[in-house]
């Protein structure tokens, strides 16, 4: 097999802290990933007028994949500034970010297994905004192309789980034209790809109280750009929180994994980041880009040992980045040493 690339995009705050715990663990499960590593960010903003320099659109364009930690944004308008996660899903054609939420990754586990299919190209998070301080618009363009390639997408993620039902997520009471357009081509498109995917669709409000009330009844959710990123961190409690919660921007070329939350400011330079989201999003660009469905489970089983094992009674709470990596990485070893066993009969 070609030995993949793996362009690492560390960003700004506790980016460089979770990207580096990841690929620790990342090279320690394998000798086959060449990486490199490339600027984006609000630090790469202040000093280059960039966020995303073309450099690092070059290295992702050659490497195929990329790993992406989290950066800040500012909350007022900056001239010029455009988010530099934005900006690279616009320039990859990364129309799908896929957020799983399972819940053997929180303490206590449970039962909740789903995955949300945000679209990730068009709709209000594009941030095409017009006025001043007395009036201001922001655009909400939803187009047909997007929704039914968004809808394909979920469908095919419905079948690489084998999960049976599709929720579409939407307001299509309220915005009958926007959103009763996302609506009903999401519905056209699943039901092309194929019969076996059982329908079902709930407004936003009422699908927010449902992940509170009953999320183990979703399996895959397919929904617009905003709605995706916020019932998205509101799922991620049932994965543990925001330290819990993976993504993977997929187009049809690239793919970028990103863990779900930002630059938390807050922790950033004490070493107390937990890097779980970030290493289980590399696990999602092994499973769904390269298709190394036993690299992705060991990355995924090794983190949920080192998870249970934090919570052990005695165990102490405060989290501590560098520990918790050499957890991962020693049940890693373990789980070679397993694998590398040979049976008797
Ligand atoms: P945030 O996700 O950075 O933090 C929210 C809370 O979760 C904080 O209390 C933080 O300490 C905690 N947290 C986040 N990741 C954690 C981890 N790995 N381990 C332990 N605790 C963790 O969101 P916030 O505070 O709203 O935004 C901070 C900055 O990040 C802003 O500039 C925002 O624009 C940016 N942001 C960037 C994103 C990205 O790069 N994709 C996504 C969300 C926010
Ligand atoms: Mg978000």
């Amino acid at each position: 097999m070609a030995r993949r690339k793996l362009c690492v995009i560390p960003g700004d705050g506790i980016g460089s802290e979770v990207t580096s715990a990841a690929t620790r663990v990342l090279l320690a499960a394998t000798h086959d990933i060449d990486m490199v590593h490339a600027e984006a960010g609000w630090q790469t903003f202040c000093e280059t007028g960039d966020s995303v320099p073309s450099e690092t659109l070059e290295s992702i364009h050659q490497c195929g994949a990329a790993l992406f930690g989290a950066v800040s944004s500012p909350s007022h308008r900056v001239e010029n500034y455009q988010s530099a996660i934005l900006k690279m899903r616009q320039a990859l054609e990364l129309y799908a970010n896929l957020r799983p939420v399972d819940g053997r990754w929180a303490h206590p586990p449970n039962q909740v297994n789903l995955i949300i299919v945000r679209e990730n190209s068009e709709g209000l998070y594009c941030g095409v905004e017009h006025g001043d301080s007395e009036s201001a618009m922001a655009e909400n363009r939803v187009t047909r192309r997007a929704s039914l390639r968004i809808a394909r997408r979920a469908a095919w993620v419905a079948r690489f789980n084998r999960m049976t039902r599709i929720t579409i997520v939407h307001k299509a009471n309220v915005l009958p034209l926007s959103e009763g357009l996302f609506r009903a081509a999401a519905r056209e498109a699943i039901e092309a790809e194929s019969a076996n995917i059982e329908i079902d669709e709930r407004l936003v409000d009422i699908a927010a109280f449902e992940l509170v009330a009953k999320p183990a009844s979703f399996q895959v959710l397919v929904t617009n750009n905003m709605f995706g990123d916020i019932l998205s961190d509101l799922a991620a409690y049932w994965c543990g929180g925001m330290g819990r919660a993976p993504s993977l921007n997929l187009g049809d070329e690239f793919a970028v994994a990103e863990p779900v939350h930002g630059s938390a400011p807050d922790i950033a330079g004490r070493g107390v980041a937990d890097p779980s989201a970030t290493i289980l999003s590399l696990a999602m660009l092994c499973r769904y880009y390269w298709q190394d469905e036993s690299l992705a489970s060991q990355l995924e089983s090794a983190t949920i040992r080192a998870i249970r094992e934090r919570y052990a009674p005695g165990e102490r709470l405060e989290f501590d980045t560098n520990q918790f990596v050499e957890r991962v990485i020693h049940f890693l070893s373990l789980n070679h040493r397993t694998c590398a066993q040979p049976t008797t009969q």
